[in-house]
């Protein structure tokens, strides 16, 4: 691949693409996204930062491997499933110069908002699986993650942080807009969405093995219950922290400050509620119900 440009300074700017803030990094090689040559039987796993993306990507790692958790170690999450806009960071490689490389059938990672996904994709017809979790869970995660993660701009302070989610000025953009984008498409496009929480539910009206088999359906596999029973265990949280090929731990501690906080940091429906004030609290619902009017997605804060 030519023309790649990598980052040298130590955590990346913000600038953007169509009014969506993204790393300098995927700015300053945003032909090599826009242009990218997706095949019709790519997978494509998109999410807003923070929602269950790696989670998301280790059930569909195991459903196209039967279950086989050796298999599945057979490299970093990163390696197995690119990133399709990261571009040359530290020590990181480009996403699509991995790709380009990788044999069919590929399964690749995205944070773009559906509008910034390359034409490809649509033109290919490519199945798309979405994970949405709640905007107060998911600005908490990504608070810590952007504290511990050197290639993000630095947070700063709780309060400008929340202040800037709600305003769309984080990477990737506003929450809002990116779940509503993929929930309007679809009915006309191939996406699965999936919700975080619904995950997270055990009993009741749904359960991790509900939304499991609901992704093999839509892979078009077919696995035997005790298969299915091995991939939601080696995908629950407990497991997946204490796996290297699937908990980040293979990234240097230059990259990931784990003194600050750690990739896998609780995985819990509600936590916000350990860090919002009430009153944070009140005027981000207040603000929510405007961004999200007219929408049915059916987002819980708490189990
Ligand atoms: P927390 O910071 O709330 O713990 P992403 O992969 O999109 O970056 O998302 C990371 C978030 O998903 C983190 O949330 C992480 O702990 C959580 N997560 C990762 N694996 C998980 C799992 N198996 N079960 C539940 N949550 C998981």
């Amino acid at each position: 691949m030519e023309n790649v440009k990598s980052w040298k300074s130590p955590r990346c700017s913000l600038s953007q693409v169509k009014g969506v803030p993204l790393l300098e990094p995927t700015v300053q090689n945003w032909a090599l996204v826009e242009n990218f040559r997706a095949r019709s039987d790519d997978l494509l796993i998109a999410t807003y930062p923070k929602a269950g993306t790696t989670w998301t990507q280790e059930i569909v790692d195991l459903i196209l491997n039967d279950g086989d958790a050796e298999k599945c170690r057979r490299a970093p999450t990163h390696k197995r499933m690119p990133f399709l806009e990261l571009f040359p960071v530290h020590s990181l490689e480009s996403g699509v110069s991995d790709l380009e490389k990788m044999p069919s059938p590929r399964v690749i990672k995205t944070h773009l908002p559906i509008q910034l996904v390359p034409q490809s994709f649509w033109d290919n017809n490519c199945k798309v699986i979405y994970m949405a979790r709640n905007a107060k869970d998911s600005v908490v995660s990504y608070f810590h993650f952007d504290q511990m993660n050197h290639i993000q701009p630095d947070p700063g302070p709780w309060d400008q942080y929340l202040h800037k989610f709600m305003q769309g000025q984080l990477g990737w953009g506003y929450w809002y807009d990116h779940v509503k984008g993929y929930w309007r498409e679809k009915e006309t496009k191939r996406i699965l969405y999936l919700l975080y929480e619904d995950m997270k539910e055990v009993g009741r009206e749904r359960n991790p093995r509900d939304e499991v088999i609901r992704v093999m359906h839509f892979l078009e596999r077919s696995l035997p219950d005790d298969i299915i029973d091995q991939i939601i265990e080696l995908t629950s949280f407990s497991v997946m922290k204490e796996n290297p090929m699937a908990n980040y731990s293979t990234f240097p501690d230059s990259l990931f400050d784990r003194s600050v906080s750690t990739f896998m940091r609780k995985g819990e429906v509600g936590d916000w509620q350990h860090h919002f004030s009430p009153e944070e609290s009140r005027l981000f619902d207040e603000h929510y119900e405007k961004m999200m009017s007219g929408t049915s997605i059916p987002f819980r804060t708490q189990l």
